[in-house]
């Protein structure tokens, strides 16, 4: 089988690339390299530099290929609150496109990355996928607008789809061609903000009253290796004009003083902090509820909060 990687050249769409590749899947690229890098395309990979807005890139990349794994977006929550105009035209006007040159190519597979993001502040946790959804951000509005639209094109044109609502996604893969981990510039996620924290320049704790045990907020961490396979079993699993969500975090919380202890275990020494302000928009505590993508997808995550810290620190060197 030929899967589309949109944002292949990305932290996570890489990640899928290598492990479909090891898995016997035959893989196409599409990626403006905006936020990702074209040094992560293996060699021999079907690589088109384009746009989910230009419909010639998009044509050009789904020639001969049967499925689509959907990651290209762009993806920092303050910075969607600064431009939601751009996060509108390149996330959902960019799904757009490419549902519509799917349906002019005849394809008919799509496994897209969603967000939890998409519930905003939740009134329940653990959070399950049929909780509401009113998004605190434009990211999320964006996501959650795209996975309405796929709902809609299964129903239509009767393709077979799963969003895949992840969690907070960390730790890296070392690939034959090194470490694929986080490059963003800047990093505004917590564990490598974390482990490059030191003295002169100490990783800033965003608030420490909230009402959580130790006042920090507490995530859903999910390794991004057990986050892949979970779309490899959704893309195994599709059924034509039917539209699944699936929540993907491991079903644990951990606070970011938890997420610090552990990076001093990893590391060996005491990660200095700084308590700061509340950051805006962060919720005090998001948790998966994971059943259904255990039961329907037969998925279990396999990395505990250990290994993401220890690949992410070992990815640095
Ligand atoms: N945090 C700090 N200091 C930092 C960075 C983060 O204290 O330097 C805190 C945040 O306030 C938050 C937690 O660590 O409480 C995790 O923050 P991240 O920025 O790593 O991740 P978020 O939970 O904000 O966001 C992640 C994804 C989003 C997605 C969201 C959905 O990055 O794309 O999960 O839950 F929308």
């Amino acid at each position: 089988m030929r899967v589309l990687v949109t944002g292949g050249t990305g932290y996570i769409g890489s990640t899928a690339v290598d492990i479909l590749i090891s898995q016997g899947y035959e893989i196409s690229i599409l990626d403006d390299c905006s936020m990702g890098h074209a040094d992560s395309v293996p060699a021999g990979v079907s690589f088109i530099k384009g746009s989910l807005l230009n419909a010639g890139d998009l044509a050009q990349a789904l020639v001969g290929v049967d499925a689509v794994m959907h990651f290209a977006g762009k993806s920092l929550v303050g910075e969607s609150v600064e431009k939601p105009d751009l996060y509108h035209q390149v996330n959902v006007n960019g799904s757009r496109n490419l549902l519509d040159q799917m349906h002019m190519s005849g394809v008919t597979k799509l496994v897209f990355s969603s967000s939890a993001a998409t519930y905003g502040e939740p009134k329940v946790v653990p959070i399950v996928e049929t909780a509401p959804t009113h998004p605190t951000n434009p990211y999320g509005a964006t996501k959650l607008a795209i996975d309405q639209m796929i709902t809609a094109e299964s129903a239509s044109r009767g393709i077979a789809a799963a969003s895949l609502r992840y969690f907070n996604v960390a730790g890296a893969l070392k690939s034959t061609r090194g470490w694929l981990a986080e490059r963003h510039n800047p990093e505004t996620h917590l564990i490598p903000n974390v482990l490059r924290s030191t003295a002169e320049n100490p990783v800033k704790i965003f608030g420490s009253d909230w009402p959580t045990a130790d006042g920090t907020c507490i995530r859903d961490y999910v390794h991004v290796v057990d986050l892949i396979d979970a779309h490899i079993k959704a893309l195994e699993s599709l059924q034509m004009g039917v539209h699944e969500i699936y929540n993907l975090g491991s079903g644990d919380g951990y606070s970011v003083r938890e997420v610090v202890a552990a990076a001093s275990k990893a590391t060996g020494y005491e990660i200095p902090t700084i308590d700061s302000p509340r950051r805006a928009g962060d919720p005090a505590v998001l948790i998966a509820d994971i059943n259904k993508a255990k039961t329907k997808l037969g998925w279990r995550p396999t990395r505990d909060i250990e290994t993401m810290v220890a690949d992410t620190l070992a990815s640095f060197s």
